[in-house]
């Protein structure tokens, strides 16, 4: 089982690549910078707005009080008033248009990802589960959408309001403004402490909570199992041990915040102090106005909230690079067999197929699984492949669909080398029924289209037709619903849909690598009275573990250990009293023909 190390994808110690990570954000912003130059100016209006406030408020208390002036009093309010509904008015339309840009890129991104991983290969899949590309394709995008939406604008915004603040407060009495500027040392090394200390508590919480994730898909998904096997408690005391240790570390992230908040807190109110202490002083001896201390005290928090917010935005910026190197991981990654520069696309396969002496192995150290095979499967002809489990009968179907490549030898569709041929004209031309069934959640009918609603009815129709199937789909209409994996047929009924899927694309050759499932013999007769059809109508590979189905193929191959050991037809292999002789004499008893 592979939960333990299913965190969020990245080996602690590996070295961000700092350079195409930016290039990747970059990438992502500029497409939308019409939407971040329109959020950008919202933000500058929504700030001159927040920033006028204290100003109005000074001009009441130092000008419209003492001149006793009533008419530029209510004129005074009016425009307090209006300045916070204006501030609140701009305020709504940069959160808007930040929701709305960020939104676009994240489903760009999101669409952008899944084409990418569809077109990667096999390999690809083995490397990273299916858990934790979910994970990517989810968190690290919030995570860049948080960058979007809280940081790249409103970073600029902070330093703003610091800077004009800051400029003003200094403008009306530099001596108070460098007086309060003694307590950012305190803010700088609060926010910095907090931000390393936590950060290691919440990316520990973060690996946790994807850990539990990981686990619960992996223990749900087997439920059956472990009931069967009495494993409900030892598996309710692991997640615990989990649960346990992210409870722990949330407390301690929890903690530092509020440390954290409460040094905040505390600040402003010493701030404050200090201005009504020395300001106040300053006032009685007519060294300042009550008004300018009034605003000193309304600007306050207006000052510190950008520093604090800085650090926050800091470490977004460092999550989001981590979240945008592990996507770029992905995106950066090419699929190992791609088309050659210039493809040659078939439209049908006129003269067939050759397998010539194709030697294969998964991996480079890893031992041969198909040795020095060849053969030849000429157009309407079909060929039956048999042999022990593990002897390479998928793989050569793998290397036929391209899904990994011959280490040496050739493998001829047409006479033209596979490799020169382009994926997409291969794969219309070969349709497989896969060893391993995946039926979609969703109407039987939808999954013999495939999901593809511009398949008309007809050709459903038509493919039930062809293969002998009509009682059958009577019997499950195809408004049918199938569950989440299929898991309301049998394993039979699987194939006998999986077998009329293949079928309704119509194409010139296909593959059927059988499950090794044992059906009933209702269903077994049904396939075989298809199989028996297709056998003369179309090209044909049949990998077979009930023997039943491929005696009428002109051609059986007996593959054993990588290698073809006995190959001819039903009636050539039995008289030999080789290996598939044994094998049928097995299956269907001594003196069967
Ligand atoms: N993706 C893979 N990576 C590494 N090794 C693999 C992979 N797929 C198959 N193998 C190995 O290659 C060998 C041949 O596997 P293959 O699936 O071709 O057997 P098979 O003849 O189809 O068996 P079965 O009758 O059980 O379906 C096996 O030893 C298997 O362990
Ligand atoms: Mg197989």
């Amino acid at each position: 089982m592979h939960w333990e190390n299913q965190d969020d994808g990245q080996d602690p110690k590996e070295k961000i690549n700092y350079k195409s990570t930016f290039r990747l954000i970059t990438g992502l912003l500029l497409p939308e910078k019409r939407g971040f130059a329109a959020a950008f100016a919202w933000l500058l209006l929504s700030t001159a707005f927040n920033l006028l406030t204290p100003l109005i408020a000074k001009h009441i208390i130092d000008t419209a009080i003492p001149a006793a002036d009533t008419r530029m009093l209510a004129v005074s309010v009016a425009a307090l008033f209006l300045n916070s509904i204006l501030f609140l008015v701009t305020n709504y339309f940069l959160r808007m248009r930040l929701v709305k840009t960020g939104q676009k890129i994240m489903t760009d991104l999101k669409k952008r990802m899944l084409a990418h991983m569809l077109a990667l290969d096999l390999p690809f899949y083995a490397e990273f589960p299916v858990g934790r590309l979910n994970a990517r394709v989810q968190a690290d995008t919030s995570t860049l959408y948080a960058l979007f939406t809280e940081t790249t604008v409103n970073i600029f915004r902070d330093i703003l309001m610091f800077i004009v603040t800051f400029g003003v407060m200094f403008y009306f009495s530099p001596k108070l403004t460098l007086l309060l500027c003694s307590v950012f040392p305190f803010v700088l090394v609060i926010s910095s402490v907090f931000l390393r200390k936590s950060s290691t508590h919440f990316v520990t919480v973060r690996k946790l909570a994807s850990e539990i994730s990981g686990f619960l898909t992996e223990h749900l998904n087997a439920a059956g199992l472990l009931q069967t096997f009495n494993r409900e408690r030892m598996t309710e005391d692991r997640l615990e041990d989990i649960n346990k240790r992210k409870f722990d570390a949330e407390l301690k992230a929890e903690l530092m915040m509020i440390i954290f908040f409460m040094s905040i807190v505390i600040i402003s109110p010493v701030s404050i102090a200090m201005i009504l202490g020395v300001g106040g002083g300053w006032a009685i001896e007519g060294k300042m106005t009550i008004g300018t201390l009034v605003m000193f005290i309304l600007y306050i928090d207006k000052l510190f909230e950008p520093v604090f917010s800085i650090s926050e935005h800091v470490s977004i910026i460092q999550r989001s690079f981590s979240a945008g190197h592990r996507i770029h991981k992905i995106l950066e990654r090419k699929p190992a067999i791609t088309d050659p520069p210039q493809p040659h696309f078939i439209s049908s396969i006129k003269d067939g197929i050759e397998f010539r002496n194709v030697w294969m192995r998964y991996a480079a150290d890893a031992p041969w699984v198909l040795k020095d095979v060849s053969f030849t499967l000429p157009r309407g002809k079909s060929l039956a492949i048999v042999g022990e489990t593990g002897g390479g009968k998928t793989t050569v179907t793998n290397l036929l669909f391209k899904f990994y490549v011959p280490d040496k030898g050739r493998i001829l569709v047409d006479g033209k080398d596979l490799a020169d041929i382009s994926l997409k004209s291969l794969r219309t031309s070969i349709g497989l029924v896969q060893q391993d069934i995946y039926l979609f959640p969703g109407t039987i009918m939808q999954n013999l289209k495939l999901m593809d609603d511009n398949i008309p009815d007809e050709m459903v129709h038509d493919a039930i037709r062809t293969v002998g199937l009509e009682a059958f789909f009577k019997k499950h209409g195809l408004n049918k619903h199938i569950a989440d994996k299929g898991a309301n047929l049998s394993a039979g009924e699987k194939q006998v849909i999986a077998l009329a899927r293949a079928m309704v694309l119509n194409q010139e050759v296909l593959v059927f690598d059988e499950a090794t499932s044992h059906i009933d013999p209702y269903t077994e007769r049904l396939i075989n009275a298809a199989m028996q059809r297709l056998l003369r109508q179309k090209t044909m590979i049949v990998i077979a573990h009930r023997l039943s189905t491929i005696r009428n193929a002109d051609n059986i191959l007996l593959v054993s250990e990588g290698e073809i050991k006995e190959s001819g037809t039903h009636d050539e292999l039995l008289q030999k009293g080789g290996t598939y002789s044994k094998f049928y004499k097995l299956q269907f008893g001594e003196g069967a023909r």
